[in-house]
């Protein structure tokens, strides 16, 4: 078992995303050094990076595609690289938050489309965990991020929802697997939560999310950030294998639905 000694470094996909980012901040707050996975943001990958990097943080950007075999592979080979180049720095935390959002309705899914949501929202998440874990230290730990659609029907997400519900299973039967070496895992159960993406500055788009949560209203990234950060603390010792939802409550019952995904807000 790998004893616990130097600094901190989490591994973040999907790091340009409205909650990614949240998370890198957070997660630098606390004292982490980032490796950033993302997919096509350039831009918001170099903010990203100045930021932290002005924060005196170390930072590296991995830009690669979790829907290809080479994508995942590129990511721990930048972990590999960065563990060798600074060797005052162990592996601490992975947060697989990356994901293909939404969609698509259940007559609509082709094949082509199952594929692709199950390999960015459950494949790469796997096999990342399989690669990164054993260069983890004891006491460090996973986090992947779910979506309350994993918990209430779904149908015009549906493939989305599966694939969620897939990760949460993934999350429950690593635990075990991973325990061993003294590592955590859990899933992030967030509802709504305002990514910057249109839907959010549209009224009846935001008027319907709100409608999810007992609590009302859509959640601010940074709490998804806030639950990740005590997960991985070690306040969260005693925690894995199972799931902190910070839906505002979205998962507690059916309601009436006025349409079946959110999108239908914005593909009109
Ligand atoms: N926002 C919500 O309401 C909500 C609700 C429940 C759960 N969640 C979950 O929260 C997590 C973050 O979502 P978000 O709202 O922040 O989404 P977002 O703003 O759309 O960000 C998605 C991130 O994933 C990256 N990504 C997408 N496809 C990829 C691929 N094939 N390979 C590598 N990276 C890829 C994107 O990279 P580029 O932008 O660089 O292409 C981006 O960094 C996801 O797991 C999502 O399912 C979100």
């Amino acid at each position: 078992m790998k004893m616990s000694q130097g600094r901190g470094l989490a591994v973040v996909t999907g790091a340009t995303g409205g909650i990614g980012a949240a998370i890198c901040l957070r997660l630098q707050a606390d004292g982490y050094g980032i490796i950033a996975e993302y997919r096509s943001s350039h831009e918001k990958a170099g903010e990203l990076g100045d930021h932290i990097r002005g924060r005196g943080t170390f930072f590296k950007a991995v830009c690669s595609d979790l829907s290809t075999p080479d994508g995942v592979k590129a990511v721990v080979r930048a972990v590999r690289e960065t563990l060798d180049d600074h060797p005052e720095y162990e592996l601490r935390a992975l947060i697989n938050n990356a994901a293909k959002l939404l969609g698509p309705a259940f007559g609509e899914a082709t094949v082509e489309q199952f594929d692709h949501y199950m390999a960015v929202n459950v494949r790469a998440p796997y096999f990342l965990c399989q690669e990164l874990s054993p260069l983890m230290t004891a006491g460090s730990s996973i986090v992947n991020i779910s979506s309350a659609s994993a918990h209430f029907s779904s149908p015009g997400d549906i493939i989305y929802a599966m694939s969620k519900t897939a990760l949460e299973s993934l999350t429950r039967n690593m635990a075990e697997a991973i325990a061993g070496q003294g590592l955590r895992v859990n899933s992030v159960i967030p509802g709504f939560t305002d990514n910057g993406h249109p839907e959010f500055h549209d009224p009846s788009a935001l008027e319907y999310m709100s409608s999810f949560s007992v609590l009302g209203g859509v959640a601010d990234p940074q709490v998804v950030a806030d639950a990740v950060s005590f997960l991985v603390s070690d306040r969260a010792n005693r925690t894995t294998g199972t799931a902190l939802d910070v839906t505002g409550g979205s998962t507690v019952g059916a309601r009436k639905r006025s349409v079946s995904s959110v999108r239908q807000f914005t593909e009109k």
